[in-house]
């Protein structure tokens, strides 16, 4: 089994680019699925996430090749002859994209339920209520989604909570259906924006998006595109803890400043340095950090796929802080693992006290899930002596070259098959 093996004390000096965002590529590889003409998605970061959608695309009979480790070509003109592979679609949660994008070009779409990280229930009653709306049968058999519709029309949706997922999904089914469809109460993320912005780059008439009412106006046809995806906001913001975590001065590049409003403002809330010049942020920092007091939300709010690094960064401030989650049910299953290096930290359902402490030391953790796993190598960057991390998996979904990027800022960090 893999690990990680980092030893405490560097400092990270230097700069790292960041590669495309996970959760834009998540959306726009399924999204592929919908276009009438070959289409190449470009700036793939490379992590087991996109390897698995491509595998399921070619499984599906639609031919999909990396042209390059961060290009991919879809031949989306290809009618794919068998659903999305069971075993492979209950790797990765965002394979429920392929039920909005089949549902939308083939009114059909068998999809197993998705995996993914638990934080809890995920469900996707909202997905479902869309694509309902938009005149789709909709049941759940053997672990299975049955989606189908005559046709589809467009529909008004209002969402009972901020999706990413469920904004996603119902734009994809949406794109074709006949007439407009408005989602309300949408998700604002700039991974749902760079979706939308695909789609329109193949001939959808989608407005809004980035707001909290998206406007589809359906169309009948749809082309093929290059696409370029955006930049990782949450690999951007996990470098920028890395940097406070190790008091080094760290430049990131390849990032939207604006995407990362709420993790400068809170750094910066704490006393860590931020600037920001055009498509990079230097951040450098030296303890004590203050304590604050943090509450994840729906962009542009603090996002939650950020609460792990930031508590792992607070529990080495001067002081108490608060963490507040207020996304997910289940979100610190990590702390069990986090407490091993010392840190003093307990939760209660969706709080978080982390009582601050720089006496820490290197320990034997798991990954509990992706950014609980990541949080494990920061704070081992910052610990005495020797960390050791198991389950890596979780780890390589979301993070390209994190072993070679985090050397070549000085970390002393290696791979290790054991
Ligand atoms: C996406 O998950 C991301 N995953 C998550 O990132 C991220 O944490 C989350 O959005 C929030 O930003 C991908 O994009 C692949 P949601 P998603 O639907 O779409 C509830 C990471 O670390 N909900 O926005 O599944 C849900 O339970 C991962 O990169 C319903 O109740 O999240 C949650 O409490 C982790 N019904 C809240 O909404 C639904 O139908 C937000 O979930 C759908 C969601």
């Amino acid at each position: 089994m893999e690990k990680f093996i980092v030893k405490g004390g560097n400092r990270l000096e230097g700069e790292v680019s960041i590669s495309g965002a996970k959760n834009a590529v998540v959306g726009l590889i399924p999204a592929t699925v919908l276009a009438g003409d070959t289409c190449i998605i470009e700036n793939l970061p490379h992590i087991a996430d996109v390897l698995h959608l491509s595998e399921i695309l070619n499984n599906m009979g639609i031919k999909s090749e990396f042209i390059d480790k961060h290009t991919l070509k879809v031949e989306s003109g290809m009618k794919p002859h068998s659903d999305p592979q069971y075993d492979l679609v209950n790797k990765i949660r965002a394979s429920y994209y392929f039920i909005g994008a089949l549902l939308a070009k083939y009114k059909r779409a068998e999809v197993a339920l998705p995996g993914g990280c638990n934080f809890g229930g995920r469900p996707i009653d909202q997905h479902i209520k869309g694509f309902e709306a938009l005149g789709a049968k909709v049941v759940i058999e053997h672990g299975v989604v049955k989606a189908s519709a005559d046709k589809l029309i467009g529909a008004n949706i209002y969402m009972d909570v901020v999706s990413v997922g469920a904004t996603i999904n119902v734009m994809l089914a949406a794109t074709m259906a006949e007439g407009t469809t408005v989602i309300e109460n949408a998700a604002r993320e700039p991974h749902v924006v760079d979706v939308a912005n695909f789609l329109n780059s193949i001939g959808a008439n989608i407005k809004g998006a980035g707001t909290d009412e998206i406007k589809i106006e359906g169309v009948s046809e749809l082309g093929g595109s290059t696409y370029a995806a955006i930049p990782d906001q949450i690999e951007a913001g996990t470098y920028m803890v890395a940097a406070a975590m190790t008091e080094g001065d760290v430049t990131i590049k390849n990032v939207i400043p604006k995407h990362l409003e709420s993790i400068t403002s809170k750094l910066r809330e704490m006393g860590v340095s931020v600037e920001e010049a055009g498509d990079s942020v230097r951040v450098y920092g030296e303890r004590p950090y203050k304590a604050i007091n943090v509450k994840t939300l729906p962009y542009p709010g603090f996002p939650t796929d950020m609460q792990p690094q930031m508590l792992t960064l607070l529990s080495t401030a001067e002081g108490n802080s608060i963490v507040r989650e207020s996304v997910f049910d289940n979100r610190f299953q990590y702390l069990t693992e986090l407490i091993r290096f010392g840190a003093n930290v307990s939760a209660e359902g969706k709080v978080a006290v982390v009582n601050g402490t720089t006496d820490l030391t290197g320990a034997e953790v798991k990954c509990t899930d992706l950014r609980g796993g990541v949080s494990m190598i920061l704070m081992g960057l910052n610990s005495k002596g020797e960390t050791k991390v198991s389950d890596i998996r979780h780890v390589d979904r979301g993070y390209e070259n994190i072993v070679s990027k985090l050397r070549g800022l000085g970390a002393d960090i290696t791979r290790i098959e054991e």
